[in-house]
């Protein structure tokens, strides 16, 4: 996309600054394990996976745990979402 100098170049050269700072922000304001992450784990996971059972070997009560993982490997890849198993 060209950005045209057509009076309207100022505007979307901040909206272009704007967006570009977007993923900044969201990466400065990262989620906090117990916070945000192990509510829904404990709502939606721990009844399987874990202090009452280990389904798949996997117990996800620490961000240590969910790296080992389970049966199958870590249930988390750093920095890589698509090749996680959660
Ligand atoms: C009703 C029980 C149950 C619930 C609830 C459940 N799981 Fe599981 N999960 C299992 C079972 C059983 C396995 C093993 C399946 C297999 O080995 O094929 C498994 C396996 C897994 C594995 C792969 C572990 C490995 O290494 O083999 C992951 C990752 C996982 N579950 C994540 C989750 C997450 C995240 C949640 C919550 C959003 C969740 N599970 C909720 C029963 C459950």
């Amino acid at each position: 996309m060209e950005i045209q100098n057509d009076g309207r170049g100022g505007l979307s050269k901040a909206l272009l600054l704007a967006l570009s700072a977007l993923p900044l922000t969201a990466a400065a304001a990262a989620p906090d394990f117990s916070k945000d992450v192990q509510p829904l784990l404990r709502r939606h996971c721990f009844q399987c996976h874990g202090e009452a059972a280990r389904m798949g070997g996997l117990d996800l009560r620490s961000p240590a745990k969910i790296l080992i993982g389970g049966a199958k490997g870590p249930a988390v890849r750093k920095g890589s979402a698509t090749e996680s198993l959660l």
